[in-house]
């Protein structure tokens, strides 16, 4: 599988890039999904032919959306750490934008996921528009919720049809003046760490709450 063109780079981060898939890169993504452990909130490890399709929906989504999942690269070697990007989910009836991560195994636990989904979500709100965006997480999947802590400002509990269960919905929203500045936030607000290792963590956002209640918390209250 030759590709004829370049991967178009949509992030960069400290340690990071963010780029569009292409076809050959089934070849890194594969071994990736096929691990049981990485797969462990998933039905099952994906198939060689499962991978393709994913591949296939990210590229279709970049045509028809502009964005989708991207591939997930280390920038001092080149090496290829999974994905991480924004999709669109049906949840509740409304089409919410979607930060989803996934990072090789033997490359846990360094900040990643983090870095990438902290740039992804600021992504959508200064360049799609998005007023809030979300990530859907397995109750018993602590690291990712560890991941959305830091990425996010509020979560609660919902029924997701598509696998007919309970899960958090973790969400920000956009804040005010995202269109005048870069989405950040100020020292002392809750930590969103982009190094390897960074300081003391934010504290678990308090307990579900209604779709009413959700606010932002460390972020100017809308008007
Ligand atoms: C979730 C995932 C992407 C996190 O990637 P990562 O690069 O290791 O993430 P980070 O290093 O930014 O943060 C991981 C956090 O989870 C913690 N963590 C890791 N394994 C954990 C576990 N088994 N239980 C609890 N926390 C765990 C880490 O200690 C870290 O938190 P800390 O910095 O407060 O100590 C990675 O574990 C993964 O790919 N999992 C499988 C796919 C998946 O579940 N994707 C998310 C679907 S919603």
């Amino acid at each position: 599988m030759e590709s004829e063109r370049l991967p178009l780079i949509v992030l960069a981060t400290r340690r990071l890039l963010l780029r569009e898939f292409l076809a050959e890169d089934e070849e890194a993504l594969a071994p990736i999904f096929a691990d049981r452990e990485m797969m462990r909130f998933y039905p099952e490890p994906f198939t060689r032919e499962r991978t393709r399709a994913w591949i296939a929906r990210a590229m279709r989504l970049y045509r028809e959306r502009g964005y989708g999942l991207w591939a997930l690269i280390r920038r001092d070697d080149g090496l290829f750490l999974g994905d991480c990007g924004i999709v669109p989910q049906q949840i509740e009836g409304q089409e919410l934008l979607e930060i989803g991560y996934h990072v090789r195994r033997e490359q846990w636990g360094r900040g990643y996921a983090t870095e990438a989904a902290t740039a992804c979500r600021d992504y959508a709100f200064a360049n799609l528009g998005a007023p809030l965006v979300c990530s859907i997480v397995d109750p018993a999947n602590h690291a990712s919720q560890r991941v959305a802590e830091r990425v996010h400002t509020a979560r609660r509990m919902f029924h997701w049809e598509r696998n007919n269960r309970e899960m958090w919905l973790y969400s920000s929203e956009r804040p005010v003046d995202s269109s005048d500045s870069p989405p950040g936030r100020a020292e002392g607000d809750i930590p969103s760490r982009t190094d390897a290792r960074g300081p003391a963590d934010a504290p678990a956002p308090n307990g579900p709450v209604r779709a009413s209640e959700i606010r932002l918390r460390g972020l100017p209250q809308l008007p």
